[in-house]
């Protein structure tokens, strides 16, 4: 067998098991988007991206960074960018990166020596997974959102360690929950050799007063050791950060392998997610809205008895067999829905579900219609 026919043959073994995944192509018109994380409606609106590009001038007008941080691609647009940031979290310091994958795949393993240890939910998204295996240190999954668990392991493994690594998201990528941010902060108490390391990926725009993401709406981000926003979600942009102390910020500089080893983002891409940051204080009224449909539609999954523990504009309805959850994406479509079926390996065997993920965009309308589908479909 040859590599393109040993290649034919791995994809024929998904195919067997219904899991080939496709690129889905453009949406087709008319349809009603239910898989972006478009939470806030800011990649869709025309008239906030005409008043960036109506003051866009010098070098934020550039579509390249031509380098690495390290060498050409340091612009004043990045630098600006981290400077808000900071201040804007009361923090000492903050680092941006090309993606959150970038993020999660690279700062552990910049930061944790073979000795660290790492405790992760046991539903931690995919890069922060990629992350700790390149970090190599030891590794514990604690039960989802059970911190109990989380100390009973911190009880067994953590003495006789320096450092270690307690990692969760804020808002859970598939189920939508959200992390029990004072309970993390009282382990950083009990064991003062935790290190929080938060992914808001889900979290930022969405949660807070002014969009800076669940634990700043909480009045605990200075608690946080490694706090990870991501842009591509609700802020319609493309990147990620890490708010951290200044020291931290400059190891990562040193050490991190997928902020040194790759071409700065684009200044026009750091300009307009510096545009987006502004204008997030005023969004209130979109974060209420999207809001409120996630606490509706998961009111309308629970009525058709089935657990939706969903406390954000992401809402699984969790529906088991791979085939049917595809079939219930195919129903809803036919209504005028775009909702993907996520099958395992990206949730746990078993509990292939539908994941709506909300806009304060979408039509009241439209929403009428999709709360009628999901309590009578
Ligand atoms: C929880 C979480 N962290 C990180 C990422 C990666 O972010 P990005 O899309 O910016 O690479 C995602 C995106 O899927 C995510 O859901």
């Amino acid at each position: 067998m040859d590599f393109a026919e040993r290649a034919e043959a791995e994809l024929g073994a998904l195919r067997a098991k219904g899991r080939l995944r496709v690129l889905p192509g453009r949406l087709a018109p008319g349809l009603c988007e239910l898989s972006g994380n478009d939470y806030l409606g800011v990649a869709g609106d025309d008239a906030l991206r005409e008043a960036f590009y109506a003051h866009l001038h010098g070098e934020a007008r550039c579509l390249g960074a031509t380098g690495s941080r390290l060498l050409s691609g340091d612009t004043a647009e990045a630098e600006a960018l981290e400077a808000e940031l900071a201040a804007a979290y009361d923090a000492e310091a903050a680092l941006s990166f090309g993606s959150g994958y970038h993020a999660n795949a690279g700062i552990l393993p910049a930061l944790a020596g073979k000795h660290a240890l790492v405790l992760a939910d046991r539903l931690c998204h995919a890069s922060m997974i990629d992350g700790i295996r390149a970090a190599g240190c030891d590794f514990f999954r604690f039960r989802h959102n059970d911190l109990a668990h989380a100390r009973q392991l911190l009880a067994r493994h953590a003495a006789g360690r320096e450092v270690v690594f307690v990692m969760t998201e804020s808002v859970f990528s598939m189920d939508g929950d959200r992390a029990d941010l004072a309970g993390l902060v009282a382990l950083k108490r009990d064991f003062p050799q935790v290190v929080l390391y938060l992914d808001e990926a889900h979290g930022v725009g969405v949660f807070g007063e002014t969009g800076l993401g669940c634990a700043h709406e909480a009045g605990l981000h200075r608690e946080i050791d490694l706090l990870v926003g991501t842009c591509g979600k609700a802020w319609g942009s493309m990147g990620a950060y890490v708010i951290c102390r200044r020291a931290v910020r400059d190891l990562l500089v040193n050490a991190m392998r997928p902020f040194i080893f790759t071409t700065a983002l684009p200044p026009v891409n750091v300009a307009w997610t510096r545009f987006v940051l502004r204008a997030f204080p005023v969004m209130g009224a979109r974060r209420a809205r999207v809001r409120r449909m996630g606490c509706e539609l998961a009111a309308a999954v629970r009525a058709r008895g089935v657990p939706c523990v969903s406390d954000s504009p992401i809402v699984p309805w969790v529906i088991g067999a791979d085939a049917d959850a595809a079939a219930a994406a195919a129903r809803l479509r036919a209504e005028g829905f775009n909702v993907r079926p996520i099958r395992p390996p990206t949730v746990p065997e078993g509990t292939a579900r539908l994941r709506f993920s909300l806009s304060a965009a979408i039509p009241d309308a439209a929403f009428e219609r999709l709360l009628e589908c999901v309590r009578h479909g």
